[in-house]
């Protein structure tokens, strides 16, 4: 864990960062995104869910939305998780890990790392389906409300 991390457990009780802190009560790039953005959703260990919304444009993620259903700590995941995505190349986007936005959030306490997973998992599954929407556009019109 790198030196500006806060998450500290110190006689049983836990310092959350200022970013942690940040990110969980003001998070950036909360909600959904209309078609014809690509949608994913990823289930925890925990059994919470997160949705994941990409728009791209020639091969770079130009919005990233995210809705949890889960706890504060994914939420802070998805806010720190989607403002890494911004002008990323999907390859890029891919190349993102857990750690990576644990990191940015100054650690995560150890009951709470699947969190970060959790995010990263609904991002590649927004990213699997832009692909499949790629290849198969009338699909969309199957399944969705
Ligand atoms: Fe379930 Fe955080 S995602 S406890």
């Amino acid at each position: 864990m790198s030196e500006q991390a806060h998450h500290e457990e110190t006689g049983g009780r836990l310092v959350l960062s200022d970013a942690f802190m940040e990110h969980a009560l003001t998070p950036r790039n909360l909600g959904v995104l209309p078609e014809p953005a690509a949608m994913g959703q990823a289930k925890g260990t925990c059994g919470d869910l997160m949705e994941m919304y990409l728009r791209v444009e020639d091969g770079a993620v130009v919005t990233a939305r995210f809705l949890p259903h889960g706890c504060m700590h994914t939420v802070a995941c998805g806010s720190v998780l989607t403002g890494q995505l911004e002008g990323l190349t999907l390859e890029q986007a891919l190349s993102i890990t857990p750690d990576q936005v644990e990191e940015d959030l100054g650690g995560l306490p150890r009951e709470h790392r699947h969190c970060a997973a959790l995010a990263v998992a609904a991002l590649r599954a927004a990213v699997r389906e832009h692909y499949q929407d790629r290849r198969s556009p009338w699909k969309r019109l199957y399944q969705r409300d």
